[in-house]
């Protein structure tokens, strides 16, 4: 792409010529860690490659998101899924069953995934997914990559189901935008957790709910995204490091480590446990792309952590939700 080229470039995917063209600067962005709204059949995503952190933090940023969401990642085939998440027998009975399709598994995370942190929010889950649409199957091929890929609206506004939604919504912070006509279903994918003991449906969407029963041969609980685990043994859908942390810390204790921001270290830094800047550079994007992974690499150090203030603009505001987040007391549930 040349430097001061608009943005978005929009192909019309029904078209052959342009469909083609399409795809390749789909690809091309994708792989240079741009964006690109991709039509699927229940909606339109915004997607980024999944395991490049700086393209799924351009993500959260273009949504205007206040919080880490974690991502669905969408793959080829069930094969593919099941190389990014551990599916249970059920797990993959319903993958079987309905995919390719309108139905979001979220599954314990496979080990050496190569999954950027942030795409599944620091979670020990990843929601996958395998679209039906054709141009979603094209993209997905033809990257070779897992797109991790939300909605590709603004936060807090409705889920597009055309390109023109995508357009008015994101603008110029998506590079390509391919354009397939009004999307089929118009609804989100339907959000099954087959992650604990018994499966729940966590977001209802495309796939009506009695299908799945009927492939189970048994109903399925509900447990809506956000809230309270339902049953023991579930997992919290935030992720928080075991350790106590404190925020907006102006000095740090030699019995804690220090979560960095910026080029100035607080007092105490020379004799802290151990210390991850987020980024020297004081970039926010930086920050964000490697949030996670420093919560984690901290975490394992077993002490407190002292965490640096973070300014609350742009990125800052999702950083600073999440250590609220990991500051709060255990045991406390954030809605
Ligand atoms: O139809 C769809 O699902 C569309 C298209 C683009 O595939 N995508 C979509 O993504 O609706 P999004 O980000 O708008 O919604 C994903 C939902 C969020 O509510 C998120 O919290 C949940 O999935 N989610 C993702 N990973 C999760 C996990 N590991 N555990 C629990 N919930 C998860
Ligand atoms: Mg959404």
């Amino acid at each position: 792409m040349t430097v001061g080229e608009r943005l978005p470039q929009i192909f019309d995917m029904k078209s052959a010529g342009s469909r083609r063209a399409g795809l390749a600067a789909a690809v091309s962005a994708l792989r240079s860690g741009g964006l690109v709204a991709m039509p699927t059949e229940t909606v339109y995503g915004l997607a980024a490659d999944a395991t490049n952190p700086r393209a799924v933090a351009a993500v959260f940023a273009a949504k205007g998101r206040p919080r880490f969401n974690p991502l669905i990642v969408h793959v080829p085939t069930l094969a593919a899924a099941a190389r990014l998440a551990r599916l249970n027998p059920v797990g993959a009975a319903l993958g079987e069953a309905f995919w390719p399709g309108p139905l979001t598994l979220v599954a314990e995370r496979a080990g050496d995934s190569g999954i950027a942190d942030l795409a599944t929010a620091g979670l020990p889950t990843i929601a996958v997914r395998v679209p039906a649409h054709p141009v979603a199957q094209e993209l997905l091929r033809g990257s070779g990559l897992p797109l991790a890929a939300p909605s590709a609206n603004r936060s807090g506004r409705v889920s597009p189901t055309s390109a023109a939604h995508v357009v008015a919504d994101l603008g110029d912070a998506v590079a390509v935008v391919l354009d397939a006509g009004p999307a089929a279903i118009g609804l989100e994918s339907t959000i099954v957790g087959v992650n604990g003991e018994a499966p729940v449906l966590l977001r209802p969407g495309g796939l009506a709910r009695e299908r799945i029963e009927t492939v189970l041969g048994r109903s399925l609980a509900v447990a809506p995204i956000g809230g309270a685990p339902i049953a023991p043994g579930m997992l919290p859908s935030h992720y928080a490091p075991a350790v106590p942390l404190r925020m907006n810390a102006e000095a740090v204790a030699p019995t804690e480590s220090l979560l960095a921001f910026g080029p100035l270290l607080p007092e105490g830094a020379a004799d802290a446990v151990a210390i991850v800047n987020l980024s020297v550079a004081g970039d926010l994007g930086e920050a964000a792309a490697g949030f996670f992974h420093a919560l984690r690499i901290l975490d394992a150090c077993g002490a407190p952590i002292a965490a640096m203030p973070i300014p609350n603009t742009g990125l800052g505001e999702a950083i600073n939700d999440r250590l609220r987040g990991a500051a709060a007391p255990r045991g406390s549930h954030r809605i």
